[in-house]
């Protein structure tokens, strides 16, 4: 179907670890659609496998078993990479630019024309809160700004989707607020958005749907309105902890399972 932006079917994949000598499952059978125009948040202790999943249906990593479909591709192709924006979880900036010019940069990248580029660097930068900030070295930002210059980097080719690792990380309250407005103009705009983050109350507050992992495997996909919209749960961190709690005593305990 022509509306969904994010199709895994049975994703899975394995490392060799040489030191217990067999094969370690860190991600397994991962079966999920995202719709355009969604708003999907992917929450989990450290640990569960959800940079990995992001990896995946990048084509960053290769799936050992099964498969990703991004916008209507498979996962890495270049067609489907120049339509999305990536916030990877641990960004790398070259710290001698100033963060102007990392746009300009990461603009280039995309083939963007240099007039179209310097208007949107200058867009982005008033959004995302770095107009002062905008021609110092990034070597003399903070974690915050280099978190929010991380965001207008993912966003440089006005992309139709983006997969943020943990956009709210280093950020201040006000920090966060901000990415949550950013978050929710996009949503407006129609940008379908993939996310990873430990913060509970702010993707209670942006998504439409959660899906919860635990050792490599998506325990529970649920709507946001059906879990703190007067449900059986008190808000997004009760279930959580409930359905974490299950995942860890129960049944999807084979994340070291021996493969070989
Ligand atoms: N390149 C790698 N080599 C070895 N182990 C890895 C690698 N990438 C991830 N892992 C392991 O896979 C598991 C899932 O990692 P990750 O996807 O980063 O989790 P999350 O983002 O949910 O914290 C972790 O146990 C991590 O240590
Ligand atoms: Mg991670």
């Amino acid at each position: 179907m022509s509306d969904v932006v994010i199709q895994t079917t049975n994703l899975s994949k394995e490392l060799a670890s040489s030191l217990l000598r067999r094969k370690v499952r860190i991600l397994s059978g991962l079966n999920l659609s995202v719709q355009k125009g969604e708003t999907f948040g992917l929450i989990g202790p450290n640990g569960a496998g959800k940079t990995t999943s992001i990896k995946l249906m990048l084509g960053l990593m290769r799936p050992t078993e099964g498969k990703a479909v991004v916008l209507g591709m498979p996962s890495g192709d270049k067609r489907a990479l120049a339509r999305l924006g990536y916030l990877p979880e641990n960004p790398y900036f070259y710290s001698h630019l100033t963060g102007r010019e990392f746009l300009d940069f990461a603009g280039q990248l995309f083939g963007i024309e240099s007039k179209q580029r310097r208007e949107r660097a200058k867009e982005l930068i008033e959004i995302v809160g770095l107009t002062e900030a905008a021609d110092m070295q990034m070597r003399k930002y903070s974690k915050g700004m280099l978190q929010r210059l991380g965001i207008a980097q993912s966003l440089i080719n006005t992309p139709e989707l983006v997969f943020w690792d943990e956009p709210m990380s280093g950020l201040d309250p006000i920090g966060r607020r901000d990415v949550r407005q950013i978050l929710l103009e996009l949503k407006e705009k129609g940008t379908t958005i993939f996310f990873n983050s430990h913060l509970l109350p702010d993707v209670n507050e942006v998504c439409d749907r959660v899906g919860v992992m635990c050792k490599g495997r998506m325990v529970v996909q649920e709507q946001v309105k059906n879990i703190s919209g007067g449900g059986s749960y008190k808000d997004l961190e009760d279930f959580f902890l409930e359905v974490i709690g299950k995942a860890e005593s129960g049944g999807s305990a084979n994340f070291e399972e021996a493969v070989s």
